[in-house]
């Protein structure tokens, strides 16, 4: 039983104690009812305080139960609360650290709630494509209003218990704890002051009401259409409300548990909640365990103030972690700082960041130009140029400053970090920390784990990555990692498509309806074509016999490298974004074709999203098998954090599974008869082809 039940004199108290977060699943809600029972049937208990052990009164259902029996098996959650609702004697939350979800939920069905400052309270089930089943949606807006109950359930953000307790005619909380620390006394307190009073006070009995009603409603519905698109959940969160204000209490809870069950069905839902269990996944290594002793990390020097160094750097002094710059010449790393303060000072005029925090942080920043001055750091992240003999150089010298222990980690795209750890005496503390770029926004860091890294470097630098936010995926080591190396088979992928008929903004309007943040050819001139070009020129030496489309060399060839030339897949104007056709690329696409003797052929999007979409899923399979990646629920992450891959639709590889990886490879079997396309291309995968035969699925 995950709740267990004791007796403070005439106060029972139960205490869910499922770690983490204690999540309501069977046996939780078992030990709940379980003790309610016993505090019901022992006639010295006059009152019952409910509360949680460890860092959370409860972050709601589980979601590892969801899908499974577990789930509905009684008592389900509805009828838990019913059974706090419905006792004789008065019932106490004592709420503290995080009251999420369901945990929320079974609150609000207390007679009373007593909080902790610093709580963190949501109901964050929009975020899993859901909206707040077992009565949220019905009692929040009772307690706090229509609006900022409606705000709360929308955008499932939390908000701090003492923020709410300010609300205006609030009902949420009866009383705030002193403390964290005091809240059990407080609550055994309260619970004896309350212990006579009747009637019970019911949540459900409150009067729910908005004064502007259906106008209200219709523009939180247009707010709503806005922001959510391609996710059902925000907009169905605003019926389930809008029930709350015009039906019976009994007739609004049906409204809300007829959409919840529709909704935790859509694949929009189990997208979102695959990834929140994936990216939670992604921080465990399988021969790491948890419990792997780590390196202390205090302290951070940086090689190289260019484009990566100044970003990678943002992110340790915005964690408060201090960073040593080094550069070759003082310019370099006057011009490195001057981009740090740039972006910093951007923040401050937006609002984000405070000016006292801004100089906080720049505190935080030393520079030098001696390698020297790095021997008290407790790691290093190499950002210079991509070349191996450059590498070469830098990792020789901080093998002779580091201090022994130092983890000494490189942001290389391309190169081979066992090589780069054999430049130094001690391969075992050498790592492959691979940013995106901007490194101070992007999310994702590929960690690229050496033949020779050791494992605490690889838990220390899982806990480092989650210290400066980011999402960290391990990769073995090979050209382009698990991100680069698939994308290159998109882009190529993307090139036939303009050989045997597309232009480049029918294939990204297509892919970008799919839900991609940007098609391949608008990405192409944001990252720089020339990149690109530099990569295949390179694959036509060492593999000569590996088929590409040559319309993107023909675009470099004219020095259409994309936005920073103004000029690349289409034209840019100076200071925008927006990416305009160009009449001579079309032409010159169609020159090309001509000049291969294609008869272009009206291409639907369906085919482009599917050979773009399974170009990825199929490079990912030999990823999968090569052990380069430890499960395929990272590579949806990589897709997801790294490459603007639909969250909706949960990462190439849970899409695969969705659409069914049978169904994958015959369209991909449909792929390689079209004489255009290069057959090799679209061999499965031995990896897919044996799920196929399986009748498994990736995930
Ligand atoms: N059920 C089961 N496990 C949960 C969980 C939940 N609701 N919430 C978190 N966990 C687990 C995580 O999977 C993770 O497990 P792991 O250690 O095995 O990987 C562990 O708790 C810690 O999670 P985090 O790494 O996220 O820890 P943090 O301390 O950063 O955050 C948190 C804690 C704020 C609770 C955060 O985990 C969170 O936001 N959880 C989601 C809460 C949520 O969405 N609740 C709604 C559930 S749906 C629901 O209640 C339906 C109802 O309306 C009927
Ligand atoms: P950059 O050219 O903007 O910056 C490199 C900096 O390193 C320059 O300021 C240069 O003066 C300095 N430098 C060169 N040799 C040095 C040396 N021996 N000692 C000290 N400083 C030296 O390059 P960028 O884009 O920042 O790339 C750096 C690394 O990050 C490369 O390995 C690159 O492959 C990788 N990377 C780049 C990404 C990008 O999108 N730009 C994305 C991910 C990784």
């Amino acid at each position: 039983m995950t709740a267990h039940y004791q007796v403070h004199g005439d106060i029972a108290v139960i205490t869910m104690n499922n770690p983490p977060v204690n999540g309501l699943g069977l046996s939780t809600r078992l030990g709940i009812t379980d003790g309610m029972a016993l505090a019901n049937a022992d006639a010295a208990v006059k009152a019952i305080v409910i509360t949680g052990a460890g860092k959370a009164f409860s972050g709601g259902a589980d979601i590892k139960e969801f899908g499974t029996d577990k789930a509905l098996q009684e008592p389900n959650l509805n009828s838990v609360i019913g059974v706090l609702e419905n006792s004789d004697k008065p019932v106490i939350a004592a709420i503290h650290s995080v009251v999420m979800g369901g945990g929320l939920e079974l609150a609000l069905g207390c007679h009373y709630r007593i909080a902790a400052p610093g709580t963190s309270v949501a109901l964050p089930e929009v975020k899993l494509g859901l909206l707040p089943g077992a009565g949220g949606t019905q009692r929040l807006p009772r307690v706090l209003g229509v609006e900022p109950a409606l705000n709360m359930i929308v955008s499932g953000e939390a908000i701090k218990s003492e923020m709410l307790a300010m609300l205006p005619g609030q009902k949420l909380f009866d009383k705030m704890a002193a403390s964290a620390e005091s809240l059990a006394e407080e609550a055994l307190a309260f619970a004896r002051s309350v212990a006579d009073a009747r009637p019970l006070p019911l949540v459900r009995k409150l009067p729910c009401k908005h004064p502007q009603g259906d106008a209200y409603f219709q523009f939180a519905r247009n707010m709503v259409k806005g922001m959510s698109k391609n996710f059902p959940a925000p907009a169905k969160c605003v019926d389930a409300v809008e029930a709350a204000t015009k039906k019976k209490f009994e007739d609004g809870m049906a409204t809300e548990r007829e959409i919840f069950i529709n909704l935790m069905w859509t694949p929009e839902s189990k997208s979102l909640r695959h990834l929140f269990l994936a990216e939670r996944a992604a921080s465990k290594i399988p021969d790491v365990p948890s419990d792997t002793a780590q390196r202390a990390i205090q302290s951070i020097a940086v090689i190289g103030a260019g484009t990566m160094g100044g970003g990678i750097t943002m992110n340790f002094l915005n964690a408060g972690i201090p960073v040593k710059m080094l550069e070759m010449k003082q310019e370099a790393l006057d011009r490195g700082i001057a981009t740090i303060r740039k972006n910093y000072e951007a923040q401050v005029k937006k609002g984000k960041l405070k000016a006292d925090k801004y100089e906080q942080r720049m505190a935080l920043l030393s520079t030098t130009l001696n390698y020297d001055d790095l021997t008290g750091t407790d790691m290093v992240i190499e950002a210079v140029f991509e070349e191996i003999g450059v590498k070469e150089a830098v990792f020789k010298e901080l093998d002779r400053v580091m201090k022994p222990g130092a983890i000494l980690a490189s942001n290389t795209s391309t190169l081979d970090v066992n090589k780069i750890a054999s430049f130094t005496k001690r391969p075992e503390d050498v790592v492959g920390l691979h940013f995106f770029s901007p490194a101070n926004v992007m999310k994702l860091l590929e960690v690229v784990r050496g033949e020779k890294t050791a494992r605490d470097v690889m838990a220390t630098v899982m806990a480092v990555a989650k210290k400066i936010k980011k999402t960290a995926v391990v990769s073995g080591v090979c050209d382009g990692f698990i991100g680069n190396r698939m994308i290159e088979q998109y882009g190529r992928q993307g090139g036939f498509l303009l050989d045997e008929g597309c232009t480049p903004a029918q294939v990204d309007k297509a892919i970008e309806k799919f839900g991609f943040a940007m098609g391949p050819f608008r990405m192409g001139d944001l990252a720089g074509n020339d990149i690109g070009w530099a990569i295949r020129k390179r694959r036509y030496q060492e593999k000569p016999n590996m088929k590409y489309s040559k319309t993107a060399d023909l675009l470099c060839e004219k020095g259409r490298f994309g936005q920073k030339t103004g000029a690349g897949w289409y034209d840019y104007v100076a200071g925008k974004r927006d990416a305009i056709p160009n009449a001579e690329v079309v032409a010159m696409i169609e020159a090309h074709r001509t000049s291969l003797g294609i008869t272009p052929r009206k291409i639907s999007d369906e085919e482009i999203v599917q050979r773009l979409v399974f170009s990825l899923v199929n490079e990912a399979a030999h990823i999968l098998e090569e052990g380069i990646a430890n499960k395929a629920s990272d590579i949806d992450i990589v897709y997801i954090f790294g490459y603007g891959f639909p969250a909706h639709r949960g990462g190439p590889m849970n899409y695969a599974d969705q659409v069914g990886l049978f169904n994958v490879v015959q369209a991909m079997n449909r792929f390689a008869r079209n004489p255009m396309d290069d057959a090799n291309f679209w061999k499965p995968a031995p990896l897919l082809a044996r799920l196929v035969a399986e009748g498994k699925t990736f995930n």
